[in-house]
């Protein structure tokens, strides 16, 4: 009983003085980011959680800009912080040596996903680990895989929208994620010991970051337009085939180049990450400004897609904007991240988004059930109410 006070009191001081420590040493000699680290510990965490669940987030992160510029400090579960901001940041994180900005996650997510993943590696580790990923990740060994992600796909239809009327599409895709992953990358086949997983990886994304959810049709009803090109392209393909039981091939997904903008058109409105994480490793002098080692750099890489001076009219959408991007800056578009770090999975969700708008175009008709559907972020996106749609089939 007396130890588990100790150790609980001891848990509650450690971080603080910790905490004040760093702080302490290095504010006294160096030019730090302007800004404050509020109330220890705590600092602004509670804040930004608040403003992301509101789909704020980046109004909040603008505000902070507006006071202190692109580079300002702050204290984030209890850490401090440097908040990096606009197309110069992406560019510095992206190419950044890791000797001097490392990987690492806030400790929730590291107490959740364990200090050896990959998000956790640095160096050599995180080399081996993302080349044993990659290798069958990458397009060629993807190519083979199509076949089996409509399979996955098609039977996810007809056990969850067929002879439906009304069906909550968020929960639904992130199954379809879920069922996905297990048949191609982990090797589970469907039955008792993948419903049992389904759930437990349910109740880990309430808690944490998790398998990223293309929903790229939540944007359709604003241009009845580019939905006209984009449905011909999916039906052209479908009446390519000789039977509807014909599987689409690798080529085919090359044919779906408007519906690829239109996904791309999507995430750079909605991007499905919001923040992501490094670690100072030595003192980064920036913008007049001295980071210190020790010090965590938080950034919202996908700020960019909102910059008027790169995408003009910003929230206007538009998926010709993604047919010619010679013009456009290098890291401008980060749904995917960028340099070493950069998603290794991009391949496989073209797939799979692609195979799934395919299906879901050729096969139903929808309309949203609700005329407010509110997305917050947790830190994902999340419909508050699921996103439920009618649906009919088409003949
Ligand atoms: C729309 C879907 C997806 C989006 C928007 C997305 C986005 C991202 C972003 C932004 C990062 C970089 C984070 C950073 O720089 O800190 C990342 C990393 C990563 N993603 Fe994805 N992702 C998607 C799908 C996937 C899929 C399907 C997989 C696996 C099959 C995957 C596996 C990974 C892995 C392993 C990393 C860490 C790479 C490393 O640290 O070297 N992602 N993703």
């Amino acid at each position: 009983m007396e130890y588990s006070s100790i150790f609980i009191s001891l848990s509650l001081i450690l971080p603080l003085i910790i905490f004040l420590l760093i702080t302490k040493t290095k504010k006294s000699s160096k030019n730090l980011p302007p800004g404050s680290f509020g109330i220890p510990i705590i600092g602004q965490s509670l804040d930004i959680l608040r403003a992301m669940r509101a789909n704020k987030g980046e109004d909040w992160l603008q505000d902070r800009v507006r006071k202190y510029g692109p580079i300002s400090r702050l204290n984030l579960f209890g850490t401090p912080t440097v908040f990096l901001h606009g197309h110069a940041a992406n560019k510095f994180i992206y190419t950044c040596s890791e000797k001097i900005l490392a990987n690492q996650q806030p400790s929730s997510i590291r107490r959740l996903c364990g200090e050896r993943n990959i998000l956790e590696l640095n160096g050599e580790d995180h080399k081996r680990v993302r080349g044993a990923l990659v290798s069958f990740l990458k397009p060629e060994a993807l190519r083979q895989s199509v076949g089996r992600i409509d399979e996955e796909i098609r039977l996810h239809f007809e056990k969850h929208w067929h002879g439906k009327h009304e069906i909550a599409v968020m929960p639904l895709m992130r199954t379809l994620t879920f069922d996905v992953i297990c048949s191609l990358i982990f090797g589970i086949d469907r039955g008792t010991r993948r419903d049992t997983l389904v759930k437990l990886f349910e109740h880990l994304m309430e808690g944490m970051l998790a398998v990223p959810i293309n929903l790229p049709f939540t944007r359709f009803n604003k241009s009845l337009h580019a939905r006209a090109i984009f449905d011909v392209e999916q039906e052209e393909i479908a009446r390519g085939k000789a039977s509807s039981n014909e599987l689409l091939t690798w080529e085919d997904l090359a044919k779906m180049k408007y519906t690829w903008r239109m996904a791309t058109e999507s995430m750079r409105i909605n991007p499905p990450v919001f923040c992501s994480f490094r670690k100072v490793l030595e003192d980064i002098e920036l913008g007049g400004y001295v980071i210190p080692s020790g010090w965590q750099v938080i950034w919202a890489g996908c700020m960019t897609h909102m910059d008027e001076s790169i995408y003009p009219d910003p929230s206007k959408f538009d998926p010709s904007r993604f047919e010619n991007q010679r013009g456009t800056p290098a890291y401008s578009f980060v749904a995917f991240g960028g340099g070493p770090r950069m998603c290794p999975g991009y391949e496989f969700a073209r797939i799979e988004t692609l195979t799934l708008i395919h299906y879901l175009v050729t096969g139903f008709q929808w309309k949203l059930s609700l005329q407010h559907n509110f997305l917050g972020r947790d830190p994902l996106p999340v419909f508050k109410q699921g996103l439920p749609i009618k649906i009919e089939l088409k003949n």
